[in-house]
């Protein structure tokens, strides 16, 4: 959700280093882009209306040269149109920034900064919070108690990247619930709102903590808390490499990162797995004292929780609440000593997902986050934390991330049916077994061109409906969800046994109806489903697993997979519908990585 990048150093390299960062923070936002960078002794904003490849070529038309500063932004737009007027950066006196988050009071601000004679042109809260540490740095003139009184005004969230006309060597940098790290290489210092912004060039970063701001030059990097108390900080190394954030031959970003899915599912759970089930229990935290769950996410990560509801209730026969993060953090939940509240997200910094943990926490009960970023904020405010080792994931529309998350999710389900000795000893074995070879199952799943002809009925039709049973159902959500994200078809996922109950009426002649089963005790009801909707013309597409027959008049084409245990069944289901999404997308042109309006990170509301 929006993405930051600023840099200050010896070697005048900041044109290269913020549009490079621009480019690996795309993932964020791609409405508009802009930056602002210190040219003769000023600073000197450039915007543009677009990605950030329009930015590009209007500084190449401009003649902008390097400079030993600068700050670089590139928007989702939530206050106001994708338009130029209302990208970052913004100014107003004598300060200039680039924001991402929502400053929630910015309406108040903004008719007190108008009271003193401010005027603005964008529709942004952004620029009305540059317009309040103007107003702050001319009553104070002093930076730090600028930035202090100006973080206890905002509400909301933010990650600033700031420069000053009266001090044009020094960055400034403050955050609240929106990340952002300070990376460091010999006189050389970049701030970004992720590492891969600045891999490229350094691997060395530190984080800034909730309500820190830091004060950043060539030679110096302090950090300061709200307060006004300077700390120490660590310097990490980041773990991934340059290679993991490019495309390595494929399209797109999502077809390598599908491909990449045998493999990082495969290491997520040999990792928990270690050599068996004590190795699993010994790697998650004890789970034996809890007798519900609470599983929550938003988008993709969401239905990965809905995967697993139905795992651990049917199998292990424990409660599991399932909720959307941005409705959870406003009920008032019933959560008990015995509740333990498992978070799930890529990123770790979805807003709302963030807002329930800490509702949770307010709540005294334990919380476990399943989160595939190292050291994101949700990681780090949960009590337990266990890594999705999926990497870095950079298509916009999640896949290897999802996968993984299934897969670890799927172990905890293990884990719980142990500790509640619903699973056989032999069982068990046959899972070990199954996990040792998932790479293998995977990569021909990957490989397998069947989804091609599937893809071309689909691509003709504006409506499509999946349908399926159970955990089959919680595939479909995320199946139709994919599909509506990067192919823009309107599509629907439903109980099968749901859609004669109204939904049915739009199902007309070459609807394609995609129906998913991968169980044998629902084999029968869904033939009936399918029935039901092919005589009314719709086209039948059905994604089965191979132990299932179904007679050849029942469906237009099928897609086979692989037969596994119901433990690890939904990781493997779930690999063809990506791939079905992906080839819809190609075969309707779309911009597969970057669909619009989306982003992938959701640090607001
Ligand atoms: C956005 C992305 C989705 C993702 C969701 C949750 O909406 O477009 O792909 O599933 O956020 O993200 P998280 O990082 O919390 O998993």
């Amino acid at each position: 959700m929006c993405g930051i990048v600023g840099y200050v150093g010896k070697n005048k390299n900041a044109m290269k280093v913020l549009m490079d960062g621009l480019q690996c923070l795309e993932y964020r936002g791609y409405d508009s882009a802009g930056i602002a960078i210190l040219q003769n002794e000023t600073i000197e904003i450039i915007k543009s209306k677009g990605k950030v490849s329009s930015l590009s070529h209007k500084l190449k038309a401009k003649g902008i040269v390097e400079s030993e500063l600068g700050i670089a932004h590139t928007r989702w737009a939530t206050h106001g149109i994708p338009n130029e007027i209302n990208s970052h950066p913004h100014r107003q006196g004598s300060v200039t920034l680039v924001h991402n988050g929502i400053i929630e009071n910015y309406t108040q601000l903004k008719a007190d900064l108008v009271l003193q004679g401010y005027s603005f042109t964008s529709d942004t809260d952004s620029e009305v919070a540059c317009g309040v540490i103007d107003s702050l740095y001319k009553q104070y003139r002093d930076k730090h108690k600028t930035l202090q009184q100006a973080n206890a005004m905002f509400r909301g969230s933010f990650a600033f990247a700031i420069v000053f006309d009266d001090d044009i060597k020094t960055l400034y940098a403050m955050r609240r619930n929106s990340p952002l790290i300070v990376a460091f290489k010999e006189d050389e210092i970049y701030v970004a709102s992720d590492v891969p912004a600045i891999l490229k060039y350094t691997n060395k970063y530190t984080l800034l903590e909730q309500d820190e701001y830091a004060v950043l030059t060539k030679h110096e990097v302090e950090i300061y808390s709200l307060q006004g108390t300077r700390r120490e900080y660590e310097i990490k190394t980041a773990a991934m490499e340059v290679v993991d954030i490019q495309k390595e031959g494929f399209d797109h970003f999502m077809l390598k990162e599908i491909h990449e899915e045998p493999k990082v599912v495969s290491e997520t759970m040999r990792f928990y797995l270690g050599d068996g089930i004590s190795d699993l229990m010994s790697r998650l935290p004890d789970l034996s004292i809890y007798k519900e769950l609470y599983m929550i996410g938003c988008g993709s990560a969401m239905y990965a929780c809905m995967v697993a509801k139905s795992l651990i209730e049917s199998k292990a026969r424990i409660k599991v609440e399932l909720e959307v993060a941005s409705e959870f953090r406003y009920k008032n939940p019933i959560l008990t000593k015995e509740t333990l509240v498992i978070v799930v997200s890529q990123s770790g910094e979805t807003a709302d997902t963030l807002a329930s943990l800490q509702l949770a926490k307010e709540n005294n009960v334990d919380t476990l986050a399943i989160v595939n970023v190292v050291g994101s904020s949700i990681a780090r405010e949960a009590k337990y934390v266990c890594y999705t080792l999926a990497g870095p994931e950079i298509a916009v529309a999640t896949t290897k991330a999802y996968c993984t998350q299934v897969a670890l999710l799927s172990l905890i389900g293990l884990s719980f049916s142990v500790i509640y000795q619903k699973v056989s000893k032999k069982e068990i074995e046959e899972i070990i077994n199954e996990i040792k070879n998932i790479e293998n199952t995977l990569s021909n799943v990957v490989n397998d061109g069947q989804y091609e002809v599937a893809a071309k009925i689909i691509s003709k039709f504006s409506n499509v409906f999946f349908i399926g049973r159970g955990i089959d159902y919680a595939l479909c959500m995320e199946a139709s969800l994919k599909l509506k994200e990067i192919s823009y078809i309107h599509s629907e996922a439903y109980p099968a046994g749901e859609l004669k109950h109204g939904t049915i009426s739009l199902v007309e002649k070459g609807t394609p109806v995609i129906a998913i089963i991968t169980q044998q005790n629902i084999l029968e009801k869904m033939i009936s489903n399918m029935k039901e909707v092919k005589a009314r013309g719709a086209s039948i597409i059905v994604i089965a697993s191979e132990d299932l027959e179904v007679d050849l008049d029942i469906f237009d084409y099928r897609i086979t997979i692989p037969k596994s245990n119901s433990y690890l069944q939904a990781i493997t289901a779930i690999v063809p519908l990506q791939l079905l999404s992906y080839q819809v997308a190609m075969l309707k042109g779309c911009d597969i990585d970057q669909p619009r309006n989306l982003a992938k990170s959701v640090t607001v509301e």
